[in-house]
Parts: structure tokens; sequence; C-alpha cells
């Protein structure tokens, strides 16, 4: 079955790439996004309806004009930091915006809904491997609004019937092969396309974030997936949500954690050129290590993460870099 897709945050770096998955597989993507943080250049597989999360009365109107027959949901704000110093912007938009928009589709019965969720909902749980039923103790205000949203889904799924999928990402990076969509936040925050600005002098050199943690080399590790390879995983979702297979959650990362350091010999190798870094301090709110047990999506939705290793999401995301960017 497929149909029209409402898709939040449709002009982000996620949800652009979701609306190419999407449309190569049959569904029209609708966006629906405010562009605080997207571009509309990045809207390019589908119609776009300007939109905030918090406006019920546009949200409803673009339900009744479009009968999504699911929405993913990808619009929130979702920088950790800004997340300590502002905890009211995370609580405001992510809480109380995917409030309106679940009580929205209820309304418009609509009951396929596909969230994003984030490894920031289990905080910092040294040395383990963080699979769907570890505890989740968020450490950060981004993380705990998160689970507020999923807390909120769990709720509407047993009172209204909202069936939903949750997926809990772990470090997303690398971009569209084609290079039609690509990461691109301003301000940026995130190791990856720090590091490729550095290399091409874009930027100073990158700052490792702390060298003291107890990992082999000193500095943190991530669990890196393949936007390309997560944003399938939201098609497998959808589908699985229209079998009637009811509510699941899923964590999507690869099962292998990746330090700084690793992440920029990997840069070296795949760029051919030196990658400018001077060691600083660690930044506040940061998990020494992060690595998802990934086994259910493979499993259960039968989710192939294959481009989700290093050289390639650094080699995409470095296409992008040379020959993307939307207007600065
Ligand atoms: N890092 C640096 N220097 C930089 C930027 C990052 O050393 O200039 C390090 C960080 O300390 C971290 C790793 O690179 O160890 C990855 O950092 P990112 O900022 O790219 O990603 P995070 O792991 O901090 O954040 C990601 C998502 C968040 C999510 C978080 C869960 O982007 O949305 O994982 O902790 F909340």
């Amino acid at each position: 079955m497929t149909g029209t897709v409402l898709v939040t945050g449709g002009a982000g770096y996620i949800g652009s790439h979701a609306c190419k998955a999407l449309r190569a597989a049959g569904y029209t993507p609708v966006t629906y996004d405010n562009l605080s943080t997207g571009w509309e250049e990045a809207v390019k597989f589908g119609p776009f309806e300007k939109g905030d999360l918090l406006d019920r009365d546009r949200l409803d109107a673009v339900f009744a004009s479009h009968r999504p027959a699911a929405v993913m949901h990808f619009a929130a704000f979702s920088q950790v930091g800004e997340s300590m110093k502002e905890p009211g912007k995370y609580w405001r938009n992510n809480v109380l915006g995917s409030l309106a928009l679940v009580e929205a589709a209820v309304a418009a019965e609509c009951r396929n809904f596909v969230f994003s969720s984030t490894c920031a909902t289990y905080g910092d749980q040294d040395n383990v491997v963080l699979d769907e039923n570890t505890v989740q103790m968020p450490i950060n205000s981004y993380g705990a609004s998160k689970r507020a949203v999923e807390n909120i889904l769990e709720n509407f799924g047993q009172s209204h019937g909202l069936n939903h999928v949750i997926f809990r990402y772990f470090n997303v990076a690398g971009g569209d092969p084609e290079a039609e969509v690509g990461e691109f936040h301003q301000p940026e925050t995130h190791l990856i396309p720090l590091m490729l600005d550095a290399i091409s002098g874009k930027r100073d050199a990158l700052t490792i974030f702390g060298t003291d943690y107890d990992t082999p080399d000193g500095t943190c590790i991530r669990d890196y997936v393949h936007v390309c390879d997560l944003v399938d995983a939201h098609v497998l979702g959808l589908k699985w949500l229209e079998d009637g297979k009811g509510s699941r959650v899923f964590n999507l990362g690869t099962g292998k954690g990746f330090s700084v350091r690793e992440v920029i010999d990997h840069s070296r190798a795949v760029t051919n050129m030196d990658v400018p870094y001077v060691e600083g301090d660690r930044r506040p709110g940061d998990c020494m290590k992060l690595v998802s047990g990934s086994e259910r999506a493979i499993t259960e939705l039968g989710w192939s993460p294959a481009r989700s290793n290093l050289a390639q999401m650094i080699g995409d995301a470095w296409r992008w870099h040379r020959t993307g960017h939307y207007h600065k």
C-alpha cells in the first residue's frame, strides 16, 4: 500500500533524505516544516506546507487537505548543549509541538505514526551495549524531551489506537550518494561535517572534545549509521505499521563503535588530506560511549545497514561537502 505521508521536518537533514526514500518507494511525502532549522531547497520530492508544530489550526488544515495515511515526525530541536541552556525551548517545541501533532493526527483519523527518538534517552551508561530494553535515564533536556514524546505515543496508543514505531537513533552521518540533499546545519555541531570543513579550510582546526576518557585512545566512542540506511528503516517501519504489526521500538545503529580519533583517521584515508585538529576539554553533556544493540531492527524489520561503514559515510558527506550545500 502506498499513499501520502506527512513528514514533519522534511526540510531538515534526516527528513529530506526520508522524503527521497519515500518517493522512491512510491509514497507522496508532504513536508511540514517551519524552516527554523531546515532549508526550503531541501524540499524536492513532494509538496511543501510551511507550518509550525504548535499551530494546531494549520496542522488540522494540512491533515484535511492532504489526508495522509501516516505521519513521520522528524521535526525537533536536537542540540544537547543548547537543551541544557534552554530547556523550555526543548519542552515547548519537542514535547508540546509533538502533542499537538499527535492530537491532530488522531482527530484526522491518521493512526500510523513513525517517530524519531534518540539514544540520548538512555543516558550515560558507559560500557553497556544499549538495546531497546535498557532502562532510559536521559542526562540532558534533549533526551528527556524525546523520552516524554515516547510516553505520549504510548498513552495515545492505549487510548486512541495510535499505532507507532519509535526509532532511537545513534549517530546519523553521511548523505545522499547523489548529493541531491545532504547535511547542513547552522550552526554545525556534528563531528563529521566540522571535520570536513577543517580539512577544506572552511573552518579552523577541529577540536577533539576530551582525550582523557576511559576508552582505548581516550576519546569518545559513537555508533555511526548512514542516513540512507536510517531512512530505509523508516520505510520498513511504515510498512510494519501498514501490515498491522502494532507499536514497536527499534534502535538504529550498527553495534560497532568508533572513537573520535578513529573517525579522524578514516577521514584522512577517504579524503587523502590532512585533518587539522587540536585537543581540547570535554564537552559538557557528552557520554563516553554510545553503542547500539541493533539486532531487533535487523531481525524483525529486515533492516540491512549496508552503507553504515565509516569510509562510505565520510565519502558521501565529502561529496556533498564539495558539490552541495543550501544557501548560506
Ligand atoms: N566531537 C568532537 N569535536 C567536535 C564535535 C564533536 O570531538 O567539534 C566529538 C563529540 O565529543 C562526540 C563525537 O565527536 O564524542 C560525536 O559528536 P556529535 O556532536 O557529532 O554527535 P553527538 O554524539 O554529540 O550527538 C548525537 C546526536 C544528538 C544526540 C546524541 C546522543 O547528534 O542528537 O548523539 O548523545 F542527542
